[in-house]
């Protein structure tokens, strides 16, 4: 049985609450995973009271609920729903905040805090939270979920930790990273550890190098806000991608709790090699959108979005090469990109095989053997797909790509939403998918070298159109020239069969 509570989301009305959270509960609760009796309080500055504040949520999930809006699981969830007019910066709001919760029956007793609101806000709600006393567990738990990214360099995630530190400890404290809840994601420590199979060629003797993309056509929405001080390499790379890039490089942890997990993510964090402020260039790349063409719509450019000034040199799109000095791992590169305004939607794992030692072919039609190519595509459609060298049906010896799909690829559907199953994580009280300090920590350490340079060279920024997967100019940072970027699960050779 799941502990009732009341989940308080800070910032009820932005954009987060809106796109995420709020739509995954109402689907938890259309899925009857949400504990009876759980209440929903939704903090935010403006001025409603519950039936319009209701009514702003029917609104919201209208075009967000998976299968349509069902009005009896929707006046189920609008039930939940309370809001609370408060301001986040004042001590005042909270005492109120604490004398609502206790009152009467109305709100369980166990409470999660969720920080749907500018990080730079992170540390001063927990501190607000202590000074009103609603840290303390005198009366059922306290839980804090923080958003990414967690700081905004290696010192102020430090000093962040620290001042969260002193009002809560850490068994209260989710630091959540969505993309750890995505099924595909976790299907990465499945598809290694519980098969026999690839373990044998997991490492660099037979990898050539591993790819990590992460590209969406939206823009910046209207985030301007967070997203011009934060940049593409804080926004994503520094969190999901390299999260995802511990999954793929990590040893096989010694059980699946929470703690041997993440102390074998911390050890590929630990073993990336660090990158000298002169080395920068060669290893990362940086571009910002310029107006183009997305899905046939016109977009214009990311210094046209509203909010965003004139001159910014905040990058939308980054790519970066890394090496992970490690037994399993030396040279070879993990090449790691991210863009907005990008042509397609595709977050992708890609895995290049080296050629075989021989080539046994040469004297033939084949002119050159095609790579094998392991592909783990965590959406548009999750799917685990495996490419390899057939020969094509005829009298010639040619050679053509095949792909070996996981039966459920294709399945368009998606189950859960990564939000989902981190929401019920933390109602459950499992930490096993969120960060714990030290892999934000080493997290930072690896990308702080390359904020610090492209801090200083604020004069100049390569850019793209947008509609594009990104500027040629990011190609630089193949190690070779066979190299180049997977823009997609289907974007593979001319020769399929
Ligand atoms: C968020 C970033 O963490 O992840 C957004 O702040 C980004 O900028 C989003 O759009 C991508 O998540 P998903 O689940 O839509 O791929």
């Amino acid at each position: 049985m799941i502990d009732p509570c009341t989940f308080v989301i800070f910032g009820a009305t932005g954009n987060l609450a809106a796109n995420k959270l709020l739509p995954a509960l109402y689907h938890l609760e259309e899925a009857q995973r949400l504990p009876e009796a759980m209440r929903i309080l939704c903090f935010g500055r403006r001025e409603y009271d519950d039936d319009t504040w209701r009514a702003e949520v029917e609104s919201t999930l209208i075009p967000r609920a998976r299968h349509g809006l069902k009005p009896e699981v929707m006046q189920r969830f609008a039930q939940r729903i309370h809001y609370f007019q408060g301001d986040l910066g004042e001590v005042e709001s909270y005492h109120r905040l604490r004398r609502v919760l206790s009152e009467g029956t109305h709100f369980p007793d166990n409470v999660v805090f969720y920080m749907a609101i500018r990080p730079a806000e992170f540390g001063m709600v927990g501190e607000r939270l202590a000074q009103s006393g609603l840290n303390t567990e005198d009366s059922g738990w306290r839980r804090v979920v923080i958003e990414k990214p967690f700081g905004y360099d290696l010192e102020s995630a430090q000093i962040l930790e620290e001042k969260l530190h002193r009002s809560f400890n850490e068994s209260q404290l989710y630091r959540i990273d969505h993309y750890l809840g995505k099924s595909t994601v976790q299907n990465v420590l499945v598809f290694r550890f519980a098969n026999l199979m690839l373990e044998p060629l997991w490492n660099r003797n037979y990898i050539d190098h591993v790819q990590i993309t992460h590209a969406e056509s939206k823009g910046i929405e209207s985030r301007a806000d967070y997203y011009d001080g934060a940049g593409a390499l804080r926004d994503m790379l520094q969190s999901h991608l390299l999260q995802m890039l511990t999954l793929v490089a990590m040893e096989p942890p010694a059980a699946l709790d929470a703690e041997s997990l993440r102390d074998e993510k911390v050890k590929v964090l630990k073993s990336i090699r660090p990158i000298p402020p002169s080395a920068v260039h060669a290893h990362a790349f940086r571009a910002q959108y310029a107006r183009g063409v997305v899905k046939g719509e016109k977009v214009p450019a990311y210094l046209d979005e509203k909010g965003v000034g004139p001159h910014s040199t905040t990058e939308t799109y980054a790519a970066l090469k890394f090496y992970i000095d490690n037994w399993r791992w030396r040279n070879v590169p993990f090449y790691i990109r991210t863009g907005k305004r990008m042509a397609e939607d595709t977050s992708l794992i890609a895995i290049r095989f080296k050629h075989p030692p021989q080539q046994l072919f040469r004297r033939t039609q084949v002119d050159q053997l095609k790579p094998n190519w392991l592909l783990l595509s965590i959406q548009p459609q999750e799917c685990l797909r495996v490419e390899i060298q057939v020969k094509v049906p005829g009298l010639e010896m040619r050679t053509g790509t095949t792909r070996l799909d996981a039966a459920y690829c294709g399945l368009a559907q998606r189950q859960l939403d990564a939000y989902e199953a981190l929401l019920l994580d933390v109602i459950e009280g499992d930490h096993s998918l969120f960060l714990r300090y030290d892999e934000v920590r080493w997290a930072w350490q690896v990308v702080d070298p390359i904020l610090k340079v492209w801090a200083m060279e604020r004069d100049f920024i390569h850019t793209y159109p947008a509609g594009t997967m990104g500027p040629l100019e990011a190609n630089r940072l193949f190690d070779r020239d066979d190299q180049h970027w997977r823009d997609s699960l289907d974007a593979s050779d001319e020769d399929n069969i």
